[in-house]
């Protein structure tokens, strides 16, 4: 399953396709909840099922919150001719795109292909595009005449059913077997050159023999500023490697494009790639302390903060203010103790070094709320999935501290796949073998300066089909308690198959204030993350009821459609950020991801990169980093290390930015800073590049006429009335605005 999975992630490739060996399969769809053996069957009359799109999850076609086993069905000829006008002869392929989570595929009542089980089999990740390939000579299929495509799937929970693009049957080409592998970092010479090498590799035994045509296009005008052509044969195991420098390029995404064709077939396959830029500049050997200004706790909780600060090492802290209990490591800036007498107590931290000193104000308030500005740290989803281990954790754990936590990034969250089968005969939860010491791992992580988040589900099962909390809250509480956990993900999942199928608002709050009941119990300061999915329009309760933050939208994928979607609808919930309390439109897709153990690179672009965290910032969104950390490359770093960005997502005031412009082409975000200034993102939203205009006598912006950019940290000069800037397809420029 992983390996169709991965040549399916390869996304960015363009099949040079003929059309007419395209059968499409979006249109046609009937569907209906529940389950029976009787509709795989091609007689069974579907006539009084409801029609559905296959573009979206059915959530959203009228099954909100809709989870267990549902059915689709589609009446569709696949005409002989795409057999005759394809190379290879021998199957067909039928792409699916998402399922979520399990299905089994049935063509006129036969079983043809099937993935995952139900609940607790899921073996990978249930993430990433369904494509199966059938035997062209399988009895199933009926040539020139109407079948019968019946899926039957089953969702564990939150969006279900079946959603993505690029939905078809074809015949498996010649070209399906060839992998155009771009997965190599950038690297960069002596003289700050991209150098990179990609390779062309097949898994069939047929000699492909041809030409590579690799081409640099500048983006901003389609001119293609270098190309060459190479002989290019490879074959299974024997695969052909391209390198390539470029000579320095100026601060933008260009577009790569590798085309290979094979000269017998005539067959043809390319992908496309930007060339990475790293916009924030290397911080500087002076010290300098990053990071939020505020930072709440509990009184009478264990305290943990680290002080972020970057410059030449060794560096030393030093605290005036600090509240009695609390007490600061000089060499590494950690700052622990207990503090029981609440209040605002106003700090000055400075920081030394060889080459000179640096004081930043600082509040620690004291009292009922924690999480004042949005968490930044990392979680093991988006790169591992159930695939985490101990030793992943403390890799991520080691490099957050070496190259992020100078920048304030201090969470470290296991995911889901941590838990044991089974409860011990006193009912505790216990991990897994690939967590042997959860109270080591987190005193480790805990040494460091860093803190410790964990997963679960207030159902019987996780997502994942692990062990929820469900009967056993007062214990779990009790035992992250214990291993010294700070940070709670408690994720709906199977939490529906408890409570009504149709939940009240009062059946979406009731997990929500169980946990929080069973978390206060706890002497220990712990982020409560909610994760269902905007069910019950949270926003409006999840203060109340007590979250730091509670997810706003379905999974997030490293695409630009579902990270656009995402972040660009982020409107209903906005008024609704507050220090202590925030939206969470999911986790992030940038660097090696792959929810499991094969890893890719982000399918986003450089410049949608650069949207996303952008965005997020602007959202006052949980920035929690979903790449493997042990990989991280130059680009990924310094989209994760500017400090001006990290401060927008930080600023202490806590509002979410409101998107004051959306045209067809661009939107303008903007957001209020606690100084009084104002943190504006220009993005566009189109595939070209677009030069746009923000007038500074609009209301909203006027007076504020000094503009820095906060990618590149530099003032602008701007004169007149408006501010004119070019921006990248799918990127953005980020500003701050002040008086
Ligand atoms: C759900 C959540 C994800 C992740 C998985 C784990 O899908 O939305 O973020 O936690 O469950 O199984």
């Amino acid at each position: 399953m992983r390996k169709i999975f991965m040549l399916i992630c390869l996304a960015t490739v363009l099949f040079l396709k003929a059309k007419a060996q395209e059968i499409p399969i979006e249109k046609g769809w009937k569907f209906t909840t529940g389950d029976s053996s009787q509709w795989s069957s091609p007689s069974y009359d579907d006539k009084s099922w409801k029609p559905i799109s296959i573009s979206h999850s059915w959530e959203s076609q009228g099954y909100p919150n809709y989870d267990g086993f549902g059915w689709y069905r589609l009446h569709v000829v696949i005409p002989s001719s795409i057999k005759e006008k394809s190379y290879l002869k021998d199957s067909i392929r039928l792409d699916l795109g998402i399922i979520d989570d399990n299905d089994e595929v049935y063509l006129n009542g036969k079983l043809i292909a099937e993935y995952g089980g139900k609940g607790g089999n899921i073996k990978t990740s249930q993430y990433g595009p369904r494509s199966y390939v059938i035997a062209a000579n399988n009895p199933a299929i009926l040539w020139d005449k109407e079948n019968v495509l019946a899926i039957r799937i089953f969702d564990t929970g939150g969006d279900g059913g079946i959603y993505g693009d690029y939905q078809k049957i074809s015949m498996a080409d010649l070209m399906d077997n060839v992998t155009i592998n771009t997965e190599a970092d950038f690297g960069y010479d002596d003289n700050d050159n991209l150098v990179k090498s990609i390779k062309l590799a097949s898994n069939s035994k047929y000699p492909y023999k041809g030409k590579l045509a690799f081409k640099v296009i500048d983006p901003e005008n389609d001119a293609v500023v270098y190309e060459k052509l190479n002989d290019a044969d490879f074959t299974a195991g024997k695969p052909f490697t391209y390198a390539f420098n470029l000579a320095k390029l100026d601060k933008k995404s260009y577009r790569l494009s590798y085309t290979f064709t094979d000269e017998k077939s005539g067959k043809a396959k390319s992908k496309t790639e930007g060339t990475p830029y790293v916009l924030t500049p290397y911080p500087t050997a002076k010290p300098r302390i990053n990071g939020a200004d505020v930072f709440g706790a509990h009184p009478g909780n264990p305290f943990l903060y680290m002080v972020p600060a970057t410059g030449k090492k060794p560096l030393i802290y030093e605290a005036e203010g600090l509240p009695a209990g609390l007490k600061l490591d000089a060499n590494t800036g950690i700052i622990t103790g207990v503090v029981n007498q609440k209040g605002d107590y106003p700090v000055t931290f400075t920081v030394h070094n060889r080459l000179g000193s640096k004081t930043k104000k600082f509040t620690i308030k004291i009292g009922d709320l924690i999480g004042l500005t949005p968490a930044l740290g990392w979680n093991s989803w988006n790169a591992w999935g159930l695939t985490v281990n101990d030793s992943k954790v403390r890799v991520s754990a080691k490099t957050m501290t070496d190259r992020l936590a100078a920048h304030g990034w201090s969470y470290i969250n296991i995911d889901d796949g941590w838990e044991a089968p089974q409860r011990v005969t006193s009912g505790e939860i216990v991990p897994n073998q690939k967590f042997p010491d959860m109270k080591g791992l987190t005193d480790y992580v805990h040494s460091l300066g860093l803190r410790m988040g964990i997963y679960s589900s207030p159902g019987p099962r996780t997502c994942g089909g692990y062990l929820g909390t469900w009967q056993h809250e007062d214990q779990d509480a009790k035992t992250y308690g214990d291993w010294g956990i700070d940070y709670l993900k408690y994720d709906w999942c199977s939490y529906s198959e408890v409570t009504d199928k149709t939940p009240t608002l009062a059946d979406y709050k009731t997990p929500y204030q169980v946990m929080r009941a069973s978390l206060n119990k706890i002497p220990r300061d712990i982020m409560f993350s909610f994760c269902q999915y905007g069910m019950g329009d949270v926003w409006k309760w999840g203060a109340e009821v007590g979250g730091n933050s509670w997810r706003s939208t379905g999974d997030i994928e490293d695409t630009w459609k579902s990270m656009s979607t995402i972040g660009f609808n982020q409107v209903a919930d906005g008024p609704y950020a507050q220090p202590g309390h925030f939206n969470d439109p999911d986790m992030l897709v940038v660097g090696k991801v792959g929810w499991g153990d094969s890893q890719h690179n982000s399918r986003l672009s450089p410049d949608e990169q650069y949207t996303h965290i952008s965005l997020w910032s602007l959202l006052s969104a949980p920035l929690l980093i979903g790449c493997d950390l042990g990989k991280l490359d130059r680009f990924t770093l310094g989209l994760l290390t500017n400090d001006e960005v990290i401060a927008i997502d930080q600023d202490a005031l806590g509002k979410e930015a409101r998107q004051a412009i959306k045209t067809g082409g661009y939107q303008v975000w903007i957001k209020d800073l606690e100084d009084g200034n104002k943190a504006v993102g220009i993005f566009n939203t189109s595939d070209k590049y677009q030069t746009i205009t923000l007038n500074l006598k609009d209301n909203e912006l006027s007076g504020y006429a000094k503009i820095r950019d906060v990618w590149q940290q530099k003032y602008l000069i701007i004169s007149g009335a408006n501010y004119t800037t070019k921006v990248a397809p799918h990127g953005v420029v980020m500003v701050k605005m002040s008086k």
